[in-house]
């Protein structure tokens, strides 16, 4: 599974590149706005730093003015995937989008049913929000895990974000279920490295070596 970063921050961008295991971001208007700074800029930025696939999200409502504004914001960079919410207007978008070879993120997606239609549109990834559906009282995780077995009984080649994380085990049980992909905010990656027994023992480790150093008489 690929862990993706979930913002439009530049500096949390590069914190979680330099660990080696940034796989891809994923933007969207609300994460834009939190930043606060020219979002065109901001996903030049972005993508400037990152390699692999950077979501970007058209914010248009009519078919032909989403079509319109995923051709310009592909045209910014190869690893460009446009984020497109699932809706009728949305969906015609992306099936000729995909005909031309625009790679698209089906965005929030509640429902099986709305994955499928993600899937038979061509979009290359589907993003199930699960924190969005806990919070409002449904099993994100259940969503997820269908989402995941249908596409795949169905043969779909269509990516799975496991989307709107708020905690580790959110991110553990994306794995679990066979998601392809899992976009987190930067307080959850980073709180996927933090276990209080890793750093007692670290501590415990170099307390021995010093012991060890001073009973043999020598400096570190
Ligand atoms: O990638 C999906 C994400 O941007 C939505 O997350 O935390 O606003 O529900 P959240």
């Amino acid at each position: 599974m690929k862990l993706f970063l979930d913002t439009a921050d530049i500096q949390e961008v590069r914190e979680i590149k330099a660990w080696g295991v940034l796989g891809g971001v994923t933007t969207n208007p609300s994460l834009c706005a939190r930043v606060g700074r020219d979002p065109i800029q901001v996903v030049k930025e972005i993508l400037a730093e990152v390699e692999g696939p950077v979501s970007v999200e058209a914010v248009s409502l009519e078919t032909e003015a989403i079509v319109e504004e995923a051709r310009y914001l592909a045209s910014l960079a190869p690893n460009v995937v446009v984020k497109i919410p699932v809706t009728p207007e949305g969906l015609a978008a992306t099936s000729r989008l995909a005909s031309e070879g625009v790679k698209v993120n089906m965005t929030l997606c509640f429902s099986v049913n709305q994955a499928l239609l993600a899937a038979e549109a061509g979009a290359t990834y589907v993003s199930p929000f699960l924190g969005r559906l806990d919070d409002v009282g449904w099993e994100g995780m259940g969503l997820l895990r269908d989402v995941v077995a249908v596409l795949r009984t169905q043969g779909y080649g269509t990516m799975v974000i496991a989307a709107s994380l708020r905690h580790p085990l959110h991110v553990a049980e994306a794995a679990r279920a066979g998601a392809d992909v899992a976009t987190m905010p930067f307080e959850v990656f980073q709180k996927l490295v933090r276990h209080p027994l890793t750093d007692l023992g670290v501590k415990r480790f170099l307390e021995d070596w010093e012991e060890l150093h001073r009973s043999l008489g020598r400096k570190l």
